[in-house]
């Protein structure tokens, strides 16, 4: 791949783009930082951060509709819009962004795993019903359904990925046809490899056998466009804050029919309906001493006093990354890291310790670069980048434990003997990197692994 494929996204020049990051302009002994953790998190852009002091600033006030004055109105029009003024709010740019059909499908939570816990604590499960995971599922999409498990409410049980971590869809039709399975819950996109399901051949499938599917977008909403109507998916999860915007602000989006329990005249969807697992002020529309009524959906879902300058910020953040284009993002991201990948495997490829965690072509894993090093002291290499040119990548297994114990044996991140080190590495890029920090990446690697006679 040759550098000057590399495009800036929708011809904002990249100078721009990343003059919008204050964390991007910061130097440490005189040098940049080159931020290559963007899956754990992202960084932010003024546009973000200014919606964030707006609020603290302008009108620091309750949302909800609890407070009929100047400053609630202003939350309120910021987060769920205001017809009149023609102010399109947070809610309705989330809903727009992935196609939902109301805005009322948009729950507000904390993060993804808090939107996975929602469904997990709400669905209504009968004993003995199935839920059908990958094999490489983020702890946020594994412990709250062994926690039923382990209650007895529900069997967890798991689909296969590939080496390369390709999805195998006859092996998924088989576990349909022989279980109960009533839930589909699965990763959109792994953290580990990179690799996106393909998901609408997953949800058809799961539908034809009456099954519902929740998908953890935490890695694909920030890369990709997602289409919700299309895809005919009944939850998606994901998480703002791997999307330029602020920490804790997740989206939980659900089909209408099932964030609202059955009621006479709704129609069959309402008998998976969730039950919000939360409650108080906020989410009820009326109580006495002996009984409350709840809110419609989403606000049912939205318990006490809400992260509201979040919410607004949420906005401001799907707001910047459209400007930019999700078409753009997802192909700028892909040619740096067809880059990075053709050196390292031109580099390491065949020397039997390296080893890229996923397909070998950057194409199917976006922006993800996951690598496994087989050597004595293997361990180290992300504090070494970071000390000597501010690279910042994660290691070690990415919150996927139970991939990793069945890759390496249960234990392998407890201490062991140099010679029998082995660690994982993780680049994970986004569209404000460059072509040049990619290969500061490269140099300083090979200082390192020169160092270590690892060449
Ligand atoms: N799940 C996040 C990651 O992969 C935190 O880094």
């Amino acid at each position: 791949m040759m550098p000057a494929m590399i495009i800036s996204p929708k011809g904002i020049s990249l100078d721009i783009i990343r003059n919008d990051f204050p964390s991007l302009r910061r130097m440490r002994d005189g040098k940049p930082p080159i931020y290559f953790d963007n899956a754990c998190t992202t960084l932010v852009p003024q546009q973000v951060i200014r919606a964030i002091t707006d609020y603290y600033e302008q009108h620091p006030a309750c949302g909800g509709g609890r407070s009929r004055h100047w400053f609630a109105e202003e939350v309120i029009a910021e987060i769920d819009g205001d017809a009149a003024a023609e102010i399109e709010g947070s809610r309705q740019i989330i809903a727009d962004f992935i196609n939902a059909g109301s805005e009322k499908e948009i729950v507000f939570t904390a993060n993804a795993s808090h939107a996975i816990n929602i469904v997990a604590l709400g669905f209504p499960f009968r004993r003995g019903d199935v839920v059908l995971l990958t094999d490489r599922e983020h702890n946020s999409n594994l412990v709250p359904w062994l926690r039923l498990q382990n209650k007895g409410s529900i069997r967890v049980d798991y689909c296969g990925t590939g080496e390369d971590g390709a999805f195998d869809l006859e092996a998924f039709r088989g576990k349909l046809e022989s279980g109960p399975v009533r839930l589909v819950s699965m990763a959109y996109t792994s953290n580990v490899t990179g690799c996106t399901l393909p998901a609408k051949a997953i949800i058809d499938l799961a539908h034809c056998c009456g099954a519902r599917v929740l998908l953890d977008a935490a890695q694909t909403a920030p890369h990709r466009a997602m289409d919700v109507q299309d895809l005919d998916v009944d939850f998606l999860a994901f998480s703002i804050h791997k999307m330029c915007g602020p920490r804790g602000v997740g989206i939980l989006y659900g089909k209408g029919a099932l964030l609202r329990q059955a009621e006479p005249g709704i129609g069959d969807d309402g008998e998976d309906a969730i039950e919000p697992v939360l409650l108080g002020g906020g989410a009820v529309h009326d109580a006495t001493y002996q009984g409350y009524r709840l809110l419609d959906p989403p606000e049912r879902f939205e318990v006490g006093v809400q992260n509201y300058a979040g919410q607004i910020a949420a906005g401001a953040a799907v707001n910047y990354l459209q400007a930019i284009g999700m078409d753009r993002i997802d192909k700028r991201e892909t040619e740096l890291n067809g880059f990075l990948t053709e050196e390292l495997l031109k580099r390491y490829g065949d020397t039997g310790w390296f080893r890229i965690i996923g397909p070998r072509e950057a194409a199917q894993r976006g922006g993800l670069l996951t690598f496994e090093i087989k050597r004595p002291n293997a361990v180290g290499i992300t504090e070494e980048l970071s000390a000597r040119s501010s690279i910042m990548i994660r290691d070690g297994v990415f919150c996927v434990h139970s991939y990793f114990n069945k890759l390496y044996g249960e234990g392998w991140t407890r201490p062991k003997p140099p010679s029998e080190h082995k660690m994982v590495y993780r680049l994970s890029l986004y569209f404000y990197n460059t072509l040049e920090e990619c290969r500061t990446f490269l140099d300083t690697l090979h200082d390192i692994f020169e160092e270590r006679s690892y060449i």
